[in-house]
């Protein structure tokens, strides 16, 4: 995105992601109308979207269209192995939804119907756009569930990565028990009562203890991670109108938890904890202690999801999976794009079919937009990094 709010798709004219575009829309509904024998008539379909716009400035999907438009968008999304199944994805039509407690209860909500006692099922959650004179809601957070990050002198508690948000929820009044791993509070914002922030109920959050299938110790570690990943940042483009709050989820593949969360150095770090514990030599890296120390958790993870009946994906299979979908996406006709660093898992990359070939990168529309990056909205940023100040009706 540059700085003026232009969002480039290669292959398409730029696009100011928060205006609405009718020509976009149109493409939409005759994509819409070739992949779905009972949608409507994309031309009929299209005056009447022309007509409300000529009457008020907007137009709106049907709730069908947001289906289709979101389930397009995740098989557009270039990042993620898991596509296959991209037709399941349940969406959830919450546009009437306006006030902070009716979206944090429907944030809530998604979670119970996504983490499903552990059988994970796909699901958005779709909030009102932005329109002229009516901004919409807003979610500051990255995820619906991520871990506190408290920063201390020279080492952080909890997650690294979420120490900008933790301050500024701090700030807002909220207080976690300090622990490494505390549920963070969804932060909403509305033009009515600026920000709340909102506690999800525990029973909301299922959680895995990490254990290991051979050594005891691992437990001691005190190490879990969530079911359920539910991102909340990306804004999602349908047809010409962006939905900025729109939560998706999926369910997690074991190598984000178990080579990434747990392993990066600006996540939790752990990789030379558990080299020691493991009675590896951490001082000389060509006993490829680290590679041992990857396989080890990236077991952990997957042992104890499969021990607590919370599903999970693993690399090896989910890439044949991927795999089905570029070849179904071929068989269709379409291009299947991906981004290659991504939809290659990160472990032993090479025994992956994903890894053997190249792919398309380019991004396709409906999609979910690149998350604009979350700052602290500042005093004085009148409903925080809402776009619709800057807004003139189109
Ligand atoms: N990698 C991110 C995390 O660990 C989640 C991204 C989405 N992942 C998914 N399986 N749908 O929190």
């Amino acid at each position: 995105m540059t700085t003026d709010g232009t969002h480039h798709h290669p292959g398409l004219p730029d696009v100011p992601i928060h205006s609405v575009d009718l020509s976009e829309a149109e493409a939409f509904f005759r994509q819409h109308a070739a992949e779905n024998p009972h949608a409507p008539d994309p031309d009929e379909r299209f005056s009447e979207a022309l007509v409300e716009f000529g009457r008020r400035g907007a137009f709106s999907h049907t709730s069908e269209e947001l289906e289709f438009g979101a389930q397009v968008a995740w098989r557009n999304a270039n990042r993620c192995i898991g596509r296959l199944y991209w037709r399941s994805l349940i969406v959830r039509d919450r546009r009437n939804v306006r006030t902070a407690d009716g979206v944090a209860a429907e944030c809530v909500e998604h979670l119970r119907v996504a983490t499903n006692g552990g059988r994970i099922r796909p699901v958005l959650t779709l909030f009102a756009p932005d329109q002229p004179g009516r901004p919409a809601p807003r979610l500051h957070n990255a995820q619906l569930i991520r871990y506190a990050g408290y920063q201390g002198l020279d080492s952080v508690i909890g997650d690294p990565a979420q120490t900008e948000f933790t301050r500024w929820a701090e700030s807002l009044g909220w207080s976690g028990k300090g622990t490494d791993f505390d549920v963070l509070p969804l932060a909403i914002e509305t033009p009515e009562d600026g920000v709340r922030l909102f506690d999800i109920p525990g029973d909301a959050v299922l959680e895995v203890p990490l254990t290991h299938p051979e050594f005891p110790w691992f437990a001691e570690l005190d190490l879990r991670w969530h079911a359920v990943p539910a991102i909340s940042s990306m804004p999602l483009r349908i047809g010409g109108i962006t939905y900025r709050t729109a939560p998706f989820n999926g369910w997690y593949m074991g190598t984000e938890i178990g080579s990434r969360n747990l392993v990066d150095a600006d996540r939790y770090d752990r990789m030379t904890q558990v080299g020691r514990l493991l009675g590896l030599n951490v001082d000389d890296v060509r006993t490829l202690w680290k590679d041992r120390v990857l396989v080890e958790i990236n077991r952990a993870v997957l042992h104890s999801f499969d021990a607590a009946g919370v599903k999970i994906a693993d690399h090896h299979h989910e890439s044949e999976l991927f795999m089905r979908f570029v070849a179904k996406e071929e068989r269709a006709g379409r291009t299947p794009h991906a981004e290659w660093s991504w939809v290659v898992p990160p472990m032993s990359g090479t025994t992956s079919p994903v890894y053997h070939r190249y792919y398309d990168d380019s991004t396709a529309l409906p999609g979910f937009l690149p998350s604009p990056g979350w700052t602290p909205p500042q005093d004085g940023d009148a409903p925080a990094g809402c776009p619709h100040h800057a807004q003139t009706g189109a």
